[in-house]
């Protein structure tokens, strides 16, 4: 039977398209065990609350054979692409950091830890996340490094011209807009400073050739996960409003082939491994396999990404202020 209530919940989400209900109620941590927001528990402060798609290109892939190493493969793939944002941006001592949609944290301890910045501002819309990043801050000694705030990428805190770096890591598309971003990035850049963000968008313009029914069915699953419509751009699109904002050296980098295919495959096996574990008998070893096995087989289109939020690209993207 259809849950009226359930489906006004959905209903109200996706109109809403709001990223802070969305990351407080309904969406935790994308490691193993899938922990909703309620039931994140920090212990040592290494536990890996990561909530990103991973960059796979170095790290083994989730397939039929592996699913039980699925938390493991993961957690190394979502670590790699705050590596690779960390090398495009050319972090090292001395930078003064901004990072902005950090959800727990996570990125900011490594950077902290492996390319050793003079400082990070962490600044996240969702006050939980916060709250559990400082937990963390603490139990691992870098308070003196890295500082969280509650707040808006697009109301930044800290006066002009103040950072070397700022970062939005597959944040971007949430925020509303990502347009009124570019402009508090560029103002906190100091000149010469540079910009570098994971996000997701189209090759081309993906929407205007789908039909009523398809893009009111985009726009619902897009509202589901906070996505505002204001932020469905294409790559060139993408281009002409880093320049319109003032930056320089513009560029939108593909990475997708190294997210979507390999994350399509990993969710899979991690939503049934999570399942396996937390209600065992409802699922079985021999069916998570058989699900990733499918999963492994999907075309572009079929898969969720694309499918449900008609965005094809993942990309990294990169300015600098002149
Ligand atoms: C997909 S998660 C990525 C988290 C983190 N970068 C990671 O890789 O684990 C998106 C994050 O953006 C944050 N966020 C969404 N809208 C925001 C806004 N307007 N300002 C700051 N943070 C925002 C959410 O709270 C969430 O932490």
């Amino acid at each position: 039977m259809v849950n009226v209530r359930q489906v006004a919940t959905r209903l109200k989400s996706a109109l809403l398209a709001d990223p802070e209900r969305f990351y407080t109620n309904e969406t935790g941590a994308w490691v193993a065990g899938l922990p909703a927001p309620q039931d994140i528990r920090v212990t040592t402060g290494r536990e890996p609350f990561w909530i990103n798609l991973g960059y796979w290109k170095h790290v083994e892939k989730v397939d039929d054979t592996n699913v039980e190493r699925v938390g493991e493969l993961f957690r190394s793939a979502q670590a790699e692409m705050a590596r690779l944002l960390a090398r495009t941006a050319k972090l090292g001592p001395g930078d003064a950091v901004m990072d902005c949609g950090n959800g727990y944290a996570d990125q900011d301890l490594l950077w902290a830890e492996e390319f050793k910045p003079a400082s990070i501002v962490g600044v996240n819309i969702t006050p939980n996340q916060v709250r559990v990043g400082r937990e963390r801050l603490k139990l691992t000694g870098l308070e003196d490094v890295v500082r969280l705030e509650v707040g808006s990428a697009t109301a930044l805190p800290g006066g002009e011209a103040a950072f070397d770096v700022v970062f939005a890591l597959e944040s971007a598309m949430h925020f509303r807009t990502r347009q009124d971003f570019l402009r508090e990035a560029f103002r906190v850049l100091k000149p010469g400073g540079r910009l570098v963000m994971a996000d997701m968008a189209q090759k081309t313009d993906r929407e205007s050739g789908a039909g009523l029914r398809q893009r009111l069915r985009y726009r619902y699953w897009r509202g589901l996960i906070a996505f505002p419509e204001e932020n469905v751009w294409s790559t060139e699109r993408y281009l002409s409003e880093l320049r319109r904002a003032g930056f320089q050296d513009a560029k939108v980098e593909s990475i997708a082939d190294d997210v979507y295919p390999a994350v399509n495959t990993a969710i899979v096996a991690l939503r049934g491994m999570t399942q396996l574990e937390k209600k065992p008998g409802s699922t079985s070893l021999h069916q998570v396999r058989a699900d990733v096995h499918r999963a492994m087989r999907m075309t572009p289109e079929q898969r969720q990404w694309t499918a449900l939020f008609n965005c094809d690209e993942y990309a990294v993207v990169s300015a600098r202020k002149p």
